[in-house]
């Protein structure tokens, strides 16, 4: 059902909150799919774990809420984990977005929001997991490399695959070029994820997601 079908019935759209911590091009995605109307949702609140980053610019381009929950204001991880679900939680978020987050959320982050947070990583997960997945496929070797949307759990970029999408890489391969290359792909693949679960066609079943077909 698209968006302005969901108005006329006065049914509610399923609130977004995107966790960034850079510039904010998956975001724009997002963005950019619910005004073309090819995903069903709002984006309730953007934050980010930074000042000043571009996500925040994006956000405020188009009138969503955005806030800095600056970690280095912050003594320890509790109490700036507190923070962000706070602000999730005021701005009555469904579905948990990482966007470019570079932050590990702790086990209890996650409980909060069991199975509703999403995350996109710039590799052909479990290969090339952490910071650096450019990096490391350059350094390994291998010829395809890819990204991948999953489902947060309490390991680091470990949790249930959702959807993926592969890529060449070149010989003449820069980390940049790759990502570039990689980037366009995720611009593609995070939206439909988001679409799959808004429509309720994802179902976890131990370590695998099962996509329903109508
Ligand atoms: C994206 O490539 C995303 O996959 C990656 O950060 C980039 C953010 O770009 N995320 C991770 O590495 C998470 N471990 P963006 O700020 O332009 O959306």
């Amino acid at each position: 059902m698209q968006n302005a079908e969901c108005r006329m019935k006065n049914l509610k759209l399923m609130k977004l909150g995107v966790l960034c911590s850079g510039r904010g091009t998956d975001l724009q995605s997002i963005i950019d799919s619910i005004t073309d109307k090819k995903l069903d949702a709002e984006i309730s609140i953007v934050l980010t774990d930074k000042p000043n980053v571009m996500a925040l610019t994006r956000a405020e381009k188009v009138g969503i809420k955005n806030i800095c929950v600056d970690r280095k204001s912050f003594d320890n991880q509790a109490d700036f984990e507190k923070s962000l679900l706070n602000e999730l939680k005021t701005a009555e978020v469904d579905l948990v977005i990482l966007a470019g987050f570079m932050r590990i959320l702790s086990p209890s982050f996650v409980h909060e929001y069991k199975d509703r947070i999403m995350n996109i990583h710039p590799s052909l997960l479990p290969s090339f997991p952490g910071a650096h997945a450019h990096r490391d496929v350059l350094n390994y070797g291998v010829k395809i490399s890819g990204c991948t949307v999953h489902f947060v759990d309490e390991g680091t970029d470990s949790g249930p695959i959702i959807m993926q999408a592969a890529v060449e890489v070149k010989d003449d391969d820069t980390e940049e070029t790759l990502a570039a290359r990689v980037l366009e792909q995720e611009h593609i693949i995070y939206p439909k994820a988001i679409q799959l679960f808004v429509e309720n066609r994802l179902k976890i079943v131990g370590r695998k997601v099962l996509i329903k077909f109508f």
